[in-house]
């Protein structure tokens, strides 16, 4: 059987991810909300954890149960950015942030895209006549994850005896036509291609396109009670029902692992049920 916390991992791989800054979007809930609580337990001393969301008082929760725990204890430095991605200012206001983040002294830069939307799911392609709706998820999905990426890679860039790794929490959707799903699978097979890009490009950074599987979300939760292809909604339904769902503390713990051992191809597309 797998081995699902850092704790039952084996000995071979690094144990924490050194003094980092940890950037978390989408980190006020589901599967961000949980990678930053496992992640908080592998920062050493000195790190900075920056997390991003529109939701401020969740991200406080978060912060203040993250302070009463790991984070006191490995004297981590947790840093909330209440911003909308969808917009300029949003992504903005992360980069700020991160410029007031001293870099002396840090030997890991970590970046998790893992904030997304799914989208109106409820109809199929041929009624998205709209270029602004359509433009608006590609602002949020897409153009957010690669302005914020290059930014913070701007303000980090490659010194001796720093690491940089960028995380696309990416899906099945990013390489699989889902019906009704025009938005979401556009945006994630977007998302992939400009990682895989960027790793080409960057041959010193670690670039990763990790798709969690089917986890149980307020985003699954959408996904099964609007989706309009009636086959595709029922196999939602059917998964919630009969358990098949995924904890993002599972997924999570998939990830880190992946993160620490540190031996896929710079680019890769890694899907949970393959690892
Ligand atoms: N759930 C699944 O079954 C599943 C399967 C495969 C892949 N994924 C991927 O896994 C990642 C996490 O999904 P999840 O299920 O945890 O989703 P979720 O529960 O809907 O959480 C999404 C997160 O993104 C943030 N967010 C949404 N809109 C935002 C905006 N405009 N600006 C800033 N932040 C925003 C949300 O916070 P606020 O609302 O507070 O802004 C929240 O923290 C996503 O990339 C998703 O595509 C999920």
């Amino acid at each position: 059987m797998e081995p699902e916390t850092p704790s039952e991992m084996a000995p071979s791989q690094a144990r924490d991810f050194g003094r980092a800054l940890c950037v978390i979007t989408g980190a006020s809930k589901g599967f961000g909300w949980s990678l930053a609580r496992e992640i908080a337990a592998l920062l050493k001393p000195g790190s900075v954890l920056l997390l991003v969301a529109r939701s401020g008082d969740k991200l406080l929760e978060l912060q203040a149960d993250l302070a009463s725990s790991e984070a006191r204890k490995a004297g981590l430095l947790v840093r909330c950015v209440v911003a909308d991605l969808a917009h300029k200012e949003g992504v903005e206001s992360v980069i700020r942030e991160v410029r007031e983040t001293p870099g002396e002294g840090l030997d890991h830069l970590l970046l998790f895209n893992n904030a997304a939307s799914l989208g109106d799911v409820s109809r199929y392609v041929k009624s998205f006549t709209d270029m602004a709706e359509v433009d608006s998820y590609l602002s949020f999905n897409v153009s957010s994850a690669l302005c914020l990426t290059s930014s913070i890679l701007g303000e980090f860039p490659q010194r001796s005896g720093l690491r940089r790794c960028v995380v696309n929490v990416s899906s099945l959707c990013a390489v699989t036509p889902f019906p009704s799903w025009v938005l979401y699978c556009t945006g994630k097979a977007a998302r992939d291609m400009m990682f895989r890009v960027l790793a080409e490009e960057e041959p010193e950074l670690r670039v990763v396109n990790y798709a969690p599987g089917p986890l149980d979300t307020d985003m699954h939760l959408q996904a099964r009670s609007s989706t309009a292809d009636p086959n595709m909604r029922k196999s939602f339904v059917d998964m919630h029902s009969q358990g098949q769902l995924l904890t993002c503390e599972q997924s999570v713990a998939k990830l880190i692992k992946v993160l620490l051992e540190d031996d896929y191809p710079s680019g890769a597309h890694l899907d949970f049920y393959d690892l």
